[in-house]
């Protein structure tokens, strides 16, 4: 019976083997697990001891034994092919043991490096939802938000616009699925209030994904119109937050936590976002990832070209920005600095949290007319390039606050 067993598991692994390539027929060299090869008494040529990798020469049933083994043990693939190895091939087997201290060595810069390479799988659902954003809505916020006379903290009512935004969120909210708390958060700085949108987490709830920008607006020119429209610092980026919170209130609930945050008084010095950070870091939150949303309606750079800050964020969600960008965006990201802490990401990265800012363009190509009564929805206006943003933010809730990534240093 056994051995009727046994033949009949040859005959079908013969047939299979009709249909892989040809290739699989061949002897080839490989690295595998040490103990792989031992366990299967594949001679070993060449090993190193300290990585456990051990260098065969492999007939075609040993290979299939390597693989079989390796699913066993729940790890795929089973070996590394060499027989395209260029180095292998022209400095010949005498060399092996040299290649393998590479290995060691390659394993080891990348245990050290700041960040692992990233690489998104793409989810449909993920897909579906950044269809779903809307530049219309968009336009539609920005409208409404740059129409105050300002957003100032030091204007004799502050929280105007404050108020006014959570009835809005509230009566949104009313059509949401998923649980959420909405609150408004006080500070000492100023008397501008912040707002906070909770979507608590379904597996983790205690590791939270930030979302974030500034309600606020300030007019810093001299004399002249005093208002602050500020459409594109910041209502552009509070916009983002607003169409992202749409369509994440009618999707899962996310397993880790997601927090929205509309911050008070940037302009005059982070304020919001300083008092909250502070408080967050000593309340011990695990905080895994910050988005900061400031300025995303004028493509100084080009249509769809996001410029990355790389002062006061973490290496880690750069690097996921860039990897989100190449399977959801299809944008282009560009590596700048705003050289000094130019927005609440900084008031994050200050109590140690990783946070993330992709910004309209590059510092230097970003929007002139800002500080001004000039900030106001113009023919250079893109809510195209915009929508971007609000498809970061979604890719965050929905990717990493599903996952259990997190910065590995
Ligand atoms: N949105 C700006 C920051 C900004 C401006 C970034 C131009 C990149 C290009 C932000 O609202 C702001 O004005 N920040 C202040 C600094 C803050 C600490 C008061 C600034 O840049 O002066
Ligand atoms: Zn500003």
């Amino acid at each position: 019976m056994k051995t009727a067993t046994m033949a009949l598991l040859f005959v079908a692994a013969t047939a299979s083997a009709h249909v892989a390539p040809l290739e699989s027929f061949e002897t080839k060299p490989i690295l595998a697990d040490l103990k792989d090869l031992r366990a299967l008494n594949i001679p070993v040529l060449a090993k190193d001891e300290r990585i456990e990798v051990g260098y065969a020469i492999v007939t075609p049933l040993m290979q299939q034994r390597i693989q079989e083994r390796a699913h066993q043990v729940g790890k795929c693939g089973g070996f590394e092919d060499l027989s395209q190895d260029v180095m292998l091939h022209s400095k010949g087997f005498d060399k092996m043991l040299q290649s393998l201290a590479d290995i060691q060595e390659k394993n080891e810069l990348y245990e050290r490096a700041p960040f692992k390479i990233l690489s998104l799988t793409k989810d449909a659902r993920i897909e579906a939802a950044l269809t779903e954003v809307s530049e219309s809505n968009l336009r539609s916020y920005v409208t409404w938000l740059s129409s105050f006379p300002n957003r100032n903290n030091r204007d004799p009512q502050p929280n105007r616009h404050v108020d006014e935004m959570k009835q809005r969120l509230e009566a949104m909210l009313g059509n949401a699925t998923i649980p959420y708390e909405i609150s408004i958060i006080g500070h000492t700085s100023t008397k501008q209030n912040s707002i906070r949108v909770r979507l608590p987490g379904s597996e983790r709830p205690n590791e939270i994904v930030v979302l974030g920008g500034h309600l606020d607006s300030i007019n810093q020119s001299w004399g002249g119109d005093k208002a602050a429209p500020g459409a594109d610092d910041n209502a552009s980026g509070s916009a983002n937050l607003i169409e992202a919170l749409r369509i994440l209130m009618n999707k899962e609930q996310p397993k880790r936590t997601v927090e929205i945050f509309w911050y008070a008084g940037e302009e005059s010095g982070l304020l919001g976002s300083a008092e909250i950070a502070k408080q967050y870091k000593a309340e011990k939150k695990d905080v895994v990832a910050v988005l900061q949303l400031d300025m995303t309606l004028f493509p100084g750079s080009g249509e769809l070209v996001i410029g990355s800050m790389t002062d006061f964020t973490s290496a880690w969600l750069r690097d996921y920005l860039k990897a989100m960008n190449e399977t959801y965006l299809h944008a282009r990201v560009v590596d700048d600095k705003c050289g000094y802490g130019c927005s609440d990401h900084a008031s994050w990265n200050r109590q140690g949290y990783p946070a993330l800012m992709p910004f309209e363009a590059t510092f230097r190509n970003s929007n002139q007319n800002i500080h001004t009564a000039k900030d106001v929805i113009s023919p250079a206006s893109n809510f195209k390039h915009s929508a971007v943003y609000t498809k970061i933010a979604l890719v965050m809730a929905m990717d990493l606050a599903n996952s259990q990534a997190r910065q590995p240093y």
